[in-house]
Order: structure tokens, then sequence, then C-alpha cells
């Protein structure tokens, strides 16, 4: 090499090294939980998009609802250097000893959709996610004015055990019921967010209150659990939607449509698109060392009959759900 062609290659070394973190592409780690809901693959999804617009390299690992899967998952991730780890916790607990790991090879972790113990706080940059105890009291309140004093018995269907959105929904809800005598949750289990389980608990709640007469409503921590307890009570029956009302949360296409036809009537927005403001609060912190807010919260909204379900149904459905 000419000393001429030494000192360009030199300099173009010199000004590659001194881009911004932003502009040089990261790599980020995600610890995804699994696909036990449309909504679940609607996230993957979206978040493999939101990468891609922002030239990110994503490596997802899917552990399959099991903990001891995304523990292991980020230790990988810490012993491949990656930039970043997004984790969205199958459960709050137990994160400490792993995050302290990660916290120690200097790789900023962000919550995607779930919180973790607050005595976690100190090992991840921020945390993406709803507020998860308004969404249960949005459900709550919407059956309340639907409901307009009259007696009602509910039956819930709860998330995944030991998950924040589950306890937080539960808690959510419950405080509407506590100011509203009419309420009562009568029964209330645990459909661990997946269809096929959503189905066979409210067929055991329909068994178990007189074939459903008793029941005035289903609430449910998410849509794919009602898109099976709709299933359980035609089986049985019933006319969901009119019979029993439903409530539940995520707003995913199957349930705008369940809405369309009048089997189902309310539902309170999740968004999928959790890694793109992430990825944002990443890019600014590696460029500019900018720390972003403990926790960036995205929208919960009531959607009913009142709001075109077919067109929404429409626009939701090529997004991954
Ligand atoms: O953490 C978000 C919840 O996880 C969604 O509401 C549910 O569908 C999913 O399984």
């Amino acid at each position: 090499m000419t000393s001429k062609a030494l000192l360009a290659a030199t300099a173009l070394v010199a000004i590659t090294l001194s881009l911004p973190a932003a502009a040089a592409e990261l790599t980020v780690g995600f610890s995804q939980i699994g696909s036990e809901s449309g909504w679940r693959a609607a996230e993957t999804s979206v978040s493999k998009s939101e990468a891609a617009k922002r030239k990110v390299t994503l490596k997802i690992a899917d552990a399959q609802q099991k903990q001891e899967n995304q523990i292991k998952a980020i230790r990988s991730f810490i012993a491949q250097g990656v930039d970043a780890i997004f984790l969205a916790p199958v459960v709050s607990s137990g994160w400490d000893a792993v995050l302290k790991e990660a916290k120690e090879a200097k790789i900023p972790v962000v919550l995607l959709d779930r919180d973790i113990d607050p005595s976690g706080k100190e090992l991840y940059l921020t945390a993406v996610t709803s507020d998860s105890v308004h969404e249960g009291a949005v459900a709550g309140e919407w059956l309340a004015k639907a409901v307009a004093g009259k007696a009602c018995n509910v039956v819930e269907l709860q998330g995944t055990v030991g998950a924040s959105v589950a306890t937080n929904r539960k808690k959510g809800f419950d405080s509407v019921v506590a100011k509203n005598a009419n309420l009562k949750v009568v029964r209330s289990q645990t459909g661990d967010f997946t269809r096929a389980k959503g189905k066979e608990v409210m067929e055991s709640f329909i068994k178990a209150e007189g074939g459903g007469k008793t029941i005035c409503a289903v609430y449910a921590h998410n849509d794919d659990m009602m898109v099976g307890a709709i299933q359980a009570m035609k089986e049985a029956g019933l006319k969901p939607g009119k019979d029993i009302l439903t409530v539940s949360i995520d707003a995913v296409p199957d349930i705008f449509k369940a809405i369309a036809a009048g089997e189902a009537n309310a539902t309170v927005e999740l968004t999928p698109n959790m890694a793109g403001p992430a990825l944002d609060a990443i890019m600014a912190f590696k460029a500019k060392g900018t720390v972003p807010p403990k926790w960036i919260q995205t929208e919960s909204k009531l959607y009913t009959a009142a709001d075109d379900p077919q067109k929404i149904y429409d626009s939701k459905k090529g997004l991954g759900y």
C-alpha cells in the first residue's frame, strides 16, 4: 500500500470509529415470552419491522412461556456482547441475579410490556408498558356503566399466574367492583392467556353456574381467553354479548370480528408496538447518553360496537396477530 493509500485508510477507520453509536449498527437481543396469544404474535412481528426500519439487528429468543429459558437467553445475549437486551418478563419475580449480570457487563436492559418486582428497579434502563392497573379499571368502569346499577355476577379469566399484567389487571378491575355494590366477582381462575385454557375454564364456570344462568358478565385479562370463552358459551347454547356481557383486553382482530357479530361487547387496546419506543430510547442512550424516563407508558383505549369494529378488524389484520 502506498503511503497516500495508507493515510486514506487510516482516516477512514478513524471516521468510522468516531461515528455515534446510533449510526453504527446496533444489535439487540430480545427475550420474548412465546406465542401464547394473538397479541404476542403481533408484538413479535411489529418488533421485527420496527428494528428493520431503524437498521437494528434484532435477535429474538422464544422462551416458550418458561422463565428458565428467558434467563438462559439473557445469559447467551450477554456472552454474545449485544448492545442492549429487551425483556418481556413472563413473571415478575426472579430476575435480580441475571439482570445484575447484564448490568456488570454494561448492557442496558429494557422491559417490554410487563414489569418486574420493585427490587429490580435499578437493574433496567426503562420499561415500555401500559398502565395495566388502569386497563383493569377501564374494563370495570365499562361494565359498571353497561349494567347501570343492576346486580351482576362476573366470572374472571385471569392471565398467567405471577405475571405483572395479571396481578394488575385484577387489581384495577377489583377497585371498580369495590365501588359498585351491584358487581360481584363470583369465580376467578387463570386461563394462562391462551384460547384453549380460556375455553376450558369458561366451560367449568358455566357448569358451576347453572349452565351459565347466574353469570351476567365475563371479564378476561386478554382477548384470546375471551375468544375461547365465547366458543364455550356458544357450545352451551348461550348468546355471548347478549345473555352474558364480555369485556377483555388487547384489541386483537378476532375480538373485533366478535364485536361486529354481536358476540362480544368491549375490549381495551394494548399496542403491540412496544419495540419502537424501546429502540428509540436505546438508540438515543447509545448515541448521546440520553437517559430515558424510567417508564415509557403506552395508551389504553376502550373499544365497543360503537367504534366500527369491522373497520378496525380490517386495519389490524395485517399486523401479524
Ligand atoms: O403482557 C401482555 C399480555 O401478554 C397480553 O395482554 C396478553 O395477550 C399476552 O399474553
